[in-house]
């Protein structure tokens, strides 16, 4: 094994940052890898990686006609997407993780995570990744520095973050970074040889909010192994957010301009796998409307000193399900996949490209699905797994908005929150004011799809879709919330609204198009912003009136209209009588002004029944 110095000897590190040097020392005695090597970004370096991970067979390269500078790998088919259940906020008081996350005592966890660290990346590379979450130099952005014994991580940080020398630059010699260390838990001994994907059957995602650090054990995929994403650019973030008077959101962010040239800022929470980058992609078939992309899932955002919310896009790439995106949900983002990609869990064509469920009509012959073996169209199992991923860079999107990484961030007109809903939840609702909208944003639900876990039709709620990404208690995040918007002038603050694009019909299909189309609910929102379009107060908000929605050249019935603009007294009753099982969990924790909020929400349905 070698020693510390050796290790020190092989890679002078390339900067003066005395805490940082000793931290990745520190790591390096711990967890003994081989080697250790300092990330610049630069293309050659990724060339070597990448060139490794191809002798190891973590990637394969795709056609280069096709699909130039992509790759795809296949995971270990136990290490395939976030595992909730493993996931942990370690903050000294059990309370101050609160109701929705798992908790460990903070000692208890250290000395679980000394045993398993140690000699964990053995036979390994240790590469130590800095990072800029949001644009270089940026008041909104902050930094990072992952140390991880995977490659694949190390490159697709490289798509997801800015990552390498220009992020240390950024450190200085002083600079605050939150520490993040990852392993795949699988060490190697002399001569053992090597797996496509390592990963240990035991995974820890752990996270300590009080002194900002993250610690990811023996998974290699996505938001347990890219420590930039859930793990510090929400779960941390939202901790660091709420001690310095900021928002760390699950929030697309659009830039939508009107024939008149007019542009608006919009930023939207949906929980996972309910459309958020089909929206932030969003072709409008509205003529003369224009939409273009700043961020698909992650948006910081402050106050600036003229009292506007200002937001950035922490992330440089989109890690997206691909099942699903075709030239008639997502022309953009298959544009923007066309090079420099790396897939994941995908199937892989005979022709060296990749292909997923949804991506064209007809299956081509001869795939390898993501497990490895022949694809069988008979067998009914997909050749894609279901969360295959792409990690692409954002700067390759066709709409990426041109102020994209500007420093100061876009100023936030609209705040959206959406879930899954077949029944009782209008196309649009505007809040009355921002603490109803904060209501709102708390009682986001999503019904159970085929995939989900929870039954079909079952109701999950997922406030501000932050359930899983919330790194302390949520009672305390609602009152955060409405603490900010108190302290703002009622002005200057975003307009709050609620769409559910999933309606369904007596015969159980969507009743509103969707996709292109939700650019007619963007405008009405727009023209509200504006005081151009007139709604009607309903008791759960306003409602588009008669004839404000553009549905000119849409093929829906009136009655299909008066289904998605619908608030029923009867349904909204029972649905209102759900929010208090809910709420109590948060025991006194709930800010008041929620229960008075629901209590107000009951007094209006109880006037109109
Ligand atoms: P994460 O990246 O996991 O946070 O999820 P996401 O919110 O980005 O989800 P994504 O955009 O990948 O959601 C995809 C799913 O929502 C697919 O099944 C889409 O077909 C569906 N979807 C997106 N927009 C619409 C819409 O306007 N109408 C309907 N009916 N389905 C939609
Ligand atoms: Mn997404
Ligand atoms: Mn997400």
């Amino acid at each position: 094994m070698a020693s510390i110095s050796t290790i020190a000897g092989l890679a002078p590190a390339p900067t003066r940052h005395a805490g940082l040097i000793a931290w990745v020392e520190q790591i390096a005695a711990l967890t003994k890898p081989a080697r250790v090597h300092w990330c610049d970004g630069s293309e050659a370096e990724k060339a070597a990686i990448v060139a490794d991970l191809i002798d190891k067979g973590t990637l394969k390269a795709l056609d280069a006609d096709k699909r130039p500078g992509s790759y795809y790998a296949a995971s270990d088919p136990k290490d395939v997407a976030r595992v909730e259940s493993r996931t942990f906020i370690c903050s000294a008081e059990e309370i101050d993780a609160g109701p929705t996350n798992n908790w460990a005592e903070p000692g208890e966890m250290r000395t679980r995570l000394d045993g398993l660290f140690d000699g964990c990346m053995a036979g390994r590379t240790m590469y130590v990744v800095a990072f800029s979450m949001g644009p270089l130099g940026s008041e909104l952005s902050a930094l990072g520095v992952e140390i991880t014994d995977s490659g694949y991580v190390a490159v697709s940080m490289g798509i997801m973050t800015r990552m390498g020398s220009a992020a240390l630059e950024a450190l200085g010699d002083d600079g605050v970074f939150v520490p993040a260390v990852h392993t795949l838990g699988a060490p190697l001994i002399e001569g053992q040889a090597d797996v496509a994907w390592p990963c240990n059957a035991e995974k820890w995602i752990v996270h300590f909010p009080e002194t900002r650090e993250i610690w990811s054990y023996g998974s290699g995929y996505g938001g347990n192994a890219l420590l930039g994403k859930k793990c510090y650019a929400l779960r941390i973030a939202s901790v660091m957010a709420r001690d310095e008077g900021w928002l760390a959101e699950h929030m697309l962010i659009l830039k939508l301009t009107d024939p008149k040239g007019r542009s608006k800022y919009m930023a939207a929470a949906f929980p996972s796998a309910c459309g958020k980058t089909n929206l932030a992609m969003l072709q409008p078939t509205l003529p003369g409307w224009k939409a273009e992309t700043i961020g698909d899932d992650i948006a910081w955002m402050r106050f600036g000193d003229d009292g506007r919310l200002y937001a950035v896009n922490p992330e440089a790439g989109f890690f997206g399900v691909a099942p699903g995106t075709s030239r008639n949900t997502n022309q953009n983002a298959l544009a923007t996949l066309a090079t420099n990609t790396v897939f994941t869990n995908t199937a892989l064509t005979a022709d060296g490209d990749v292909w997923w469920e949804g991506l064209t009509k007809d299956v081509p012959a001869g795939m390898t699905n993501w497990k490895g073996v022949a694809h069988d169209p008979a067998s009914g199992e997909p050749a894609a797994h279901p969360n295959a991923r792409f990690a692409a860079p954002a700067s390759q999107c066709p709409t990426i908005a041109p102020e994209w990484e500007d420093p100061k961030g876009v100023p936030i007109d609209a705040i959206l929150f959406g879930g899954r809903r077949a029944s009782a939840v209008p196309l649009v609702t505007e809040a009355f004011d921002w603490e109803h909208g904060v209501f709102m944003g708390s009682t986001v639900a999503s019904e159970g799809t085929a995939a989900a876990e929870n039954a079909i039709g079952e109701l999950r709620r997922d406030p501000f879709a932050m359930l899983p990404f919330c790194g302390y208690n949520m009672g305390d995040y609602f009152a955060h919330w409405l603490a900010l918007g108190a302290k703002a002038d009622p002005a200057k603050l975003p307009g709050i609204f609620f769409v559910n694009w999933f309606r369904k019909g007596e015969d159980g299909t969507f009743v509103w198009p969707g996709f292109g189309d939700n650019a007619r609910v963007l405008k009405w929102i727009a023209e509200r912003l504006d005081g151009e379009a007139d709604a009607v107060d309903t008791p759960v908000g306003r409602v588009p009136a008669q004839g404000a929605l553009d549905v000119e050249g849409l093929s829906l019935s009136e009655a299909d209209l008066a289904t998605l603009l619908e608030v029923d007294a009867e349904v909204w009753t029972e649905e209102a009588g759900l929010i208090p099982p809910f709420y109590v969990r948060f025991g006194d924790r709930l800010p008041q002004a929620l229960w008075a909020q629901h209590a107000a929400l009951t007094e209006r349905l109880a006037a109109v029944r």
